[in-house]
């Protein structure tokens, strides 16, 4: 058996959660593997909402068991929180969660450096979502992170000192006041409270060295499918620079992220919105400023499910969708929110850029790193809603249009479309076989 992956082409909430929940029932196994509490991943599903942070976006499908690799970094507090909700709807987790000794842990000092971190800046921020993931990546790259399974280590309590005291060490290089920086609004001294209580949370789960589980299940005919956080264009290689997350999001993240070894990858299915969305810092370069990018952000519910930010709205970027797609190697579209377009007259699609006069289809290096303007081939809309619409042939023809056009600069076939946030708004052409066995 290989692992099937599912990422994010874009700069991340393409709808990920949504797709993962949607194919769990097709795999005994969904891993995340890199990226942290960063992370918003939302389900629709029986008249509820749910956003998962740390958390596998399989756990409310209790047949399926939901890792959370050594790639993924977690934050007691936010992993308790999460915990809580999805138990209040009934799902026994300790059954179908389990977590790598390898995973490193966010401190609370972490969200403080990343705080400072931030506000050096000025003017050039990142638009971090301030959970601490750039200093513990860092700590991690730079063999001084903490780790769940030195929760069993008898030396746990002065790892933790010590690491504290570094960082605090390092935070009053940046002369500011520290006791006037919240922690995800509480006072560091709260927040160390919540970490050092939440940690017999995460003590009640399996702790397993996920490499040899996730291998032997292979080995075991158990279909697996690992779940991307952020998108491809957030990667740390060869996203935005520096506006760009700490860890790497495409699919070569699965190998480190789970230990996978890269002729087990299978299918890549690629999930993307049908326009383009970012939020934080950084170039964009599709990017609507007008009333369009507005309507985007209001019909699509444009707004971060992790901080509540809006979201920057601008036109689909094939240039970048198709870079993300050689990095990932994908074998599947995967293209959603194509009803938050219903009823816009002519959609506009950027199918190269101009950067100083030349025109290019590549996201070289310059491409982020100058103004660059997007030229656009123009799409007739369509007014009809998608609402009740169950196979592809029933879509208006303008929407098929669309498709079959991206399908022919891919080389990729779309194989599911979402039409609407809920888990049975998802289209599938073809066959369910494409997905797990
Ligand atoms: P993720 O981070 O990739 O899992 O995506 P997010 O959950 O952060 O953002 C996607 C948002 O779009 C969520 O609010 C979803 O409920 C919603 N969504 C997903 N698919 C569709 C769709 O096809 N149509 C509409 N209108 N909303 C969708
Ligand atoms: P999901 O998995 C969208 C963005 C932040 C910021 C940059 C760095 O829900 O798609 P960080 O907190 O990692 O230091 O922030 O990356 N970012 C995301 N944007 N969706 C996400 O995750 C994101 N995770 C991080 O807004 O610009
Ligand atoms: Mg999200």
């Amino acid at each position: 058996m290989n692992v099937d992956v599912l990422i994010g082409l874009q700069w991340g909430d393409e709808g990920k959660g949504k797709v993962v929940d949607f194919l769990s029932p097709h795999y005994d196994i969904v891993a995340r593997f890199q990226g942290g509490p960063n992370a918003g991943h939302t389900l629709e599903f029986d008249g509820s909402k749910h956003v998962l942070h740390t958390v596998p976006s399989g756990i409310f499908h209790p047949a399926t068991m939901n890792v959370i690799g050594n790639g993924v970094i977690i934050d007691p507090v936010i992993f308790a929180r999460e915990i809580a909700r999805i138990e209040k709807h009934g799902i026994n987790t300790r059954k179908n969660l389990i977590i790598s000794r390898r995973a490193h842990l966010i401190l609370p000092s972490h969200l403080l450096l990343d705080a400072l971190f931030e506000n050096a800046r000025g003017d050039n921020k990142i638009g971090s979502t301030l959970k601490g993931i750039g200093p513990t990546y860092t700590d991690k790259v730079s063999r001084q992170g903490m780790r769940i399974g030195d929760l069993d280590d008898r030396e746990f309590d002065s790892l933790y000192s010590a690491n504290k005291a570094r960082h605090l060490a390092w935070a009053s290089l940046y002369h500011q006041d520290i006791s006037a920086i919240m922690l995800q609004g509480l006072s560091f001294a709260e927040y160390e409270q919540q970490w050092l209580g939440a940690l017999s949370v995460i003590r009640a789960y399996e702790r397993v060295d996920s490499e040899y589980y996730l291998n032997e299940s292979l080995d075991n005919g158990r279909r697996i499918l690992a779940e991307g956080a952020q998108g491809s264009m957030l990667d740390l290689d060869f996203g935005s620079y520096p506006f760009v997350t700490s860890s790497n999001t495409i699919t070569a993240g699965v190998c480190a992220g789970l230990g996978i070894a890269p002729r087990r990858i299978g299918k890549v299915m690629g999930v993307f919105k049908a326009y383009c969305t970012r939020v934080g810092g950084g170039p964009f370069p599709t990017e609507l400023k007008d009333e369009t990018g507005e309507f985007l952000r209001k019909r699509g519910n444009e707004y971060g499910s992790t901080t509540g930010r809006p979201r920057r709205c601008g036109w689909l970027d094939l240039p970048a969708l198709r870079y993300a797609i050689m990095l990932n190697g994908v074998t599947h579209l995967l293209m959603m929110k194509a009803d938050v377009l219903n009823g816009v007259p002519e959609i506009n699609l950027c199918t190269s850029y101009k950067v100083n006069d030349q025109y290019t289809d590549h996201m070289d290096y310059s491409v982020f790193s100058e103004r660059v303007q997007p030229v656009y081939e123009q799409f007739r809309g369509w007014k009809q809603s998608l609402e009740g619409i169950d196979r592809f042939e029933q879509f208006p023809e303008a929407l098929k249009t669309y498709i079959t056009f991206l399908e022919e600069k891919t080389g990729v076939e779309v194989a599911l479309i979402s039409t609407g946030p809920n888990r049975n708004q998802t289209i599938i052409r073809g066959d369910m076989s494409l997905f797990g066995r």
